[in-house]
């Protein structure tokens, strides 16, 4: 075939993939919206309430696992003193709303939504402590696989870290290094973080949940 036809026919094959894409995020949206997702993971993804995950700007392969894997009851995690059910348990109860089908596009909605604010702490951070947490994630050698700040994740499976809710990360830090998370690729953590006291998580925690990866 002539170069100009081959690169036509290129440009032809992409664009009938992309009404695919749209209708795919799109799908996604509907999924977001309707299934109650909303209610706790907020507008587009970006204001959660509670301890719970921001999800606008995450990995997508990261995602769909995680709603794999939390459909499947794999992911369970501690339990809420508050409730005395693990804290995953309010999304669980929804799960028989969505088929693949919808967590596949509602993963791709979610990622390519722009990551929210950081969500200010109360009381404020002590400058001290957020300068303990960026040298406890430097040399506990987290940047190896979350990259620079938590916000260069070195592989699409990987979670972006940066700008979660403080509670959450630390919950998720204590959970993996208690062997308590133990779905998906958690197992890469398990060497890290065994080596993090109390004291690093909660300062690797207040100082990634304040990057602000929307200013990036
Ligand atoms: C009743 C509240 C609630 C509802 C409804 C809910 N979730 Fe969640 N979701 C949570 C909580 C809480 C967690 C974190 C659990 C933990 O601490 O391990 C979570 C975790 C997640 C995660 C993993 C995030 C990460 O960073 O690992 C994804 C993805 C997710 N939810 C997507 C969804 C989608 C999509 C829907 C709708 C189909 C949904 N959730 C509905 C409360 C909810
Ligand atoms: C060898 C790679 C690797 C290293 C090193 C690593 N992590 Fe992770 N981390 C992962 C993977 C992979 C996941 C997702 C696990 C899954 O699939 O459920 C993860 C998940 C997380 C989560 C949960 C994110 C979410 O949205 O729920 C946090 C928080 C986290 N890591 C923090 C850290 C910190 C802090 C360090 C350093 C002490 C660290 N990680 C070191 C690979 C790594």
């Amino acid at each position: 075939m002539r170069p100009i036809f081959k690169s036509l026919l290129v440009a032809a094959v992409t664009l009938a993939a992309l009404p695919a894409l749209a209708d795919a995020v799109e799908d996604g949206e509907k999924v977001y919206k309707t299934k109650t997702c909303m209610a706790c993971h907020g507008i587009k993804g970006a204001r959660p309430v509670l301890s719970y995950p921001m999800l606008a700007g995450q990995n997508e392969k990261y995602l769909l696992t995680q709603l794999k894997d939390i459909k499947a009851g794999k992911r369970v995690g501690s339990n809420d003193p508050d409730t005395g059910h693990p804290y995953v348990q309010g999304m669980v109860d929804i799960m028989h709303l969505v088929d693949d089908n919808d967590l596949k596009n509602v993963a791709k909605y979610l990622s390519q939504l722009p990551p929210g604010k950081p969500k200010a702490m109360d009381p404020p951070p002590a400058p001290d402590l957020l300068a303990a947490g960026e040298k406890a994630y430097n040399s506990l050698g987290c940047k190896s696989c979350h990259g620079k700040d938590g916000m260069k994740p070195t592989a699409k499976n990987y979670p972006f870290i940066a700008g979660l809710n403080a509670e959450y990360l630390a919950r998720q830090m204590t959970e993996m290094r208690d062997k308590v998370r133990v779905n998906g690729q958690s197992k890469l953590m398990f060497g890290t973080i065994k080596k993090a006291s109390d004291e690093d998580i909660i300062a690797m925690s207040a100082w990634l949940s304040q990057l602000n990866r929307a200013a990036e």
